[in-house]
């Protein structure tokens, strides 16, 4: 008999405006069809003046909670992934607790930018592995319009903003990889890598908020190599291999990114959640939103096995291996 943490629910917030590429013709010098061709994305949302990474937080907390028949105080413990916080302290996750109404338990933020959804999934795991918590909801929002350099074309038009939610929840299996939860998880970082990926500001350094800057075609070829190895390496922990998997839910960021790690793990994109196209990167965001799309597509059913991978600025990346 193995403790598991177990998917109970999952709900997903995208803010009401949509932006199609081509309203980016009419700003920086570039195309719908070099955005489309290079990133795969089409469009993307984005958060409404004065909308918070709390305010869309809370909303795929409440669509999580009643997907998963519970109220906010069967919840034991909540962590946000985001590194777009509405305020440097306190906590998204403190604010998304008094604002869906949970009264007990612990709420703490993970910041490992695109790879924090991948993070903090792994932390609730071992929150509930270790006994500190039994129900934890894990939320990945963002809000990356907000240091976004709208003059930089070779960045502004590739993010979007968002907020997806699951909730886990300890029980017993057999040990065996038939069980539901997550099975393995492998994250690493590198931060001799942090000049390819970053934010042009901070709390210590410049005292402002920043703007995104990356290297895009160095970051996507590391985001090739580093997603198809942590793949097959959590894979290999429990003895699985990609014949096994039902379902890449992959870090949304470059359609040729997802397919190129898909094809480096012997996966056909039949089997891939793909929602780039209509969110763009949000970041920590994207995995959580892929899920429940995914679930809402019919894609994903109960007992799928399930390699969810990112990377991001850091660098940091990893993945889950997640039996639905
Ligand atoms: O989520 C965190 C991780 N982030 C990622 O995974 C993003 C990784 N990188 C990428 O997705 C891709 O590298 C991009 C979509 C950012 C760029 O695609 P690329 O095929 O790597 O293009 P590139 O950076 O090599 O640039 C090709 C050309 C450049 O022009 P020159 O120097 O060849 O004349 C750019 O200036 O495309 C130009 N360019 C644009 N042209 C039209 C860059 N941005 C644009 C644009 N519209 N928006």
């Amino acid at each position: 008999m193995t403790l598991r943490a177990v998917v109970r629910g999952v709900g997903h917030y995208l803010p009401s405006r949509v932006v199609e590429n081509a309203e980016f013709e009419a700003t920086v010098e570039t195309t719908d069809e070099w955005i489309r061709s290079r990133s795969g994305i089409e469009r993307r949302h984005f958060a409404a003046d004065g909308e918070t990474t709390s305010q869309m937080a809370i909303h795929a907390a409440n669509a999580a909670l009643a997907d998963a028949a519970m109220t906010a105080d069967q919840i034991d413990a909540i962590i946000v992934a985001t590194s777009t916080p509405d305020f440097t302290f306190p906590s998204v996750a403190t604010m998304v607790q008094a604002g869906i109404g949970c009264t007990k338990g612990f709420a703490y933020d993970i910041q490992a930018v695109c790879a924090g959804f991948v993070f903090a999934l792994t932390s609730a795991n071992g929150l509930i592995l270790s006994g500190q918590a039994n129900r934890v909801l894990v939320i990945g929002a963002e809000t990356f319009s907000r240091i976004m350099d709208w003059s930089d074309r070779s960045t502004c038009v590739l993010f979007g903003d968002g907020a997806g939610a699951l909730i886990l929840e300890g029980q017993v299996g057999q040990g065996t990889t038939a069980d539901r939860g997550i099975l393995a998880s492998d994250l690493h970082s590198d931060g001799r890598y942090r000049d390819i990926l970053y934010v042009d500001g901070g709390v210590s350094s410049t005292g402002t908020t920043g703007y995104l800057r990356m290297q895009g075609n160095q970051v996507f070829r590391l985001a090739v190599e580093k997603l198809a190895e942590t793949g097959h390496a959590a894979l290999g922990k429990i003895g699985l291999t990609p014949d096994d998997v039902d379902w890449i839910v992959p870090h949304q960021a470059n359609l040729r990114i997802i397919s190129a790690t898909a094809q480096r793990m012997q996966i056909p994109m039949e089997r891939v959640v793909v929602t780039v196209q209509d969110h763009g990167n949000t970041s920590a965001a994207s995995i959580p939103l892929a899920l429940s799309v995914g679930k809402a597509r019919g894609q994903i059913k109960e007992g799928d096995l399930l390699v969810t991978e990112a990377i991001g600025g850091g660098m940091a990346w990893g993945s889950v291996i997640l039996r639905w």
